[in-house]
């Protein structure tokens, strides 16, 4: 201690240094890599080398359909041991409870959104935890915010996981019109709107109106899977409460606004313990749950939605209730809303 700020030690094993540079990178992705690298392809427009930018927009242009066409998922780039040091981290384990047959499409449901969806990200993005080798024959697209395939450099990188926007044609290409069968998408059903209720020792979902996966599901006879991230929550100290204070009630108004809040939260630094961007080296457990087999259903009626979706709710509850014991959520209460 010094001056109050807890410091890093000085000899950190490498292995524990290679974990926290993947675990930046990945934030600073979120936070500023991308308006960096806008910012400087702007910059050289300035310059002799004008037409590298030129190029770039070029690019950006043409590969505007990648994101709504099942992107462009190399198996290289999820496999980069940099993803298997970013799970070790923390550590991020996924946990199975059931095979997934391949003979059929799936949408994973996956709770909670956190901040930044680490282990969402890991277990559904890369390789890191072993994903293809728990459910062969699955290949997973993590849906993700249109944003996120505006930004240079962001959206190459989201593409190669096998990421895709967040946008009915998207799903229905994966799950319609994609070649073969265990084509799945991981969705975060309860989106930007859950990261307010991203509160250590809760577990708060957005999940009660959204319907429109369990219609995506029905149209498209896709299977539904739930998956609880147990310790996503607890990965910063977070500045957000439930009940309607000022400051909540000023985020609220800016999601009716801009569709996602400014989260505030607070990590630990690379260098010292106290303050900064990075979450804390605490485990998450993703349990992948039982699926919900889907009867293709071209035009489905409201009610058959709402039994689908009821069906979901029930089997997500029962997910939580059988392992909130195991995972250290056993005085925390599942609240859907
Ligand atoms: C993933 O699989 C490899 C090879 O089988 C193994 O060495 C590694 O420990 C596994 N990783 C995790 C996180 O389970």
């Amino acid at each position: 201690m010094a001056l109050g700020i807890k410091f890093a030690p000085l000899f950190i094993p490498l292995r524990r240094r290679l974990q926290t540079a993947a675990v930046f990178y990945y934030c600073s992705n979120f936070l500023f890599s991308g308006t960096t690298v806008l910012i400087f392809l702007l910059y050289l427009l300035f310059t002799p080398y004008y037409y590298l930018s030129l190029i770039y927009l070029g690019w950006w242009i043409f590969d505007q359909e990648t994101p709504v066409r099942g992107g462009r998922r190399w198996h290289w780039f999820r496999r980069l041991p940099m993803w298997r040091w970013f799970a070790e981290y923390f550590p991020v384990k996924l946990i199975k409870t059931t095979d997934l047959p391949a003979d059929r499409n799936y949408i994973f449901g996956m709770h909670p959104h956190g901040i930044l969806c680490f282990s969402h990200f890991v277990n559904f993005g890369t390789e890191g935890t072993n994903f293809s080798q728990l459910f062969p024959g699955i290949t997973p697209h993590l849906i993700t915010l249109n944003f996120q395939f505006l930004m240079p450099l962001q959206r190459e990188q989201f593409s190669l996981t096998g990421a895709c926007s967040a946008s009915k044609e998207s799903l229905e290409f994966i799950l319609r019109h994609k070649k073969g069968t265990g084509n799945a998408v991981g969705l975060i059903i309860g989106g930007a709107r859950e990261v307010l209720d991203t509160i250590p020792n809760t577990m708060i979902l957005t999940l009660k109106k959204r319907r429109g996966y369990a219609k995506v599901a029905l149209e498209n006879g896709a299977s539904l899977v739930p998956v609880i991230s147990f310790g996503e929550n607890e990965l910063y100290q977070t500045m957000h409460h439930e009940e309607m204070t000022i400051g909540r009630k000023i985020q609220e108004k800016l999601y009716k606004l801009l569709t996602f809040t400014p989260p505030l939260f607070l990590g630990r630094g690379i260098f010292q313990y106290s303050f900064g961007i990075m979450p804390f080296r605490k485990e998450v457990f993703t349990v992948v749950g039982r699926p919900i087999f889907v009867e293709k259903t071209p035009h489905p009626t409201d009610s058959q939605v709402d039994e689908l979706h009821e069906k979901y709710l029930k089997e997500l509850t029962n997910l939580y209730e059988e392992n909130k014991m195991k995972y250290g959520y056993g005085d925390i209460p599942l609240k859907i809303k």
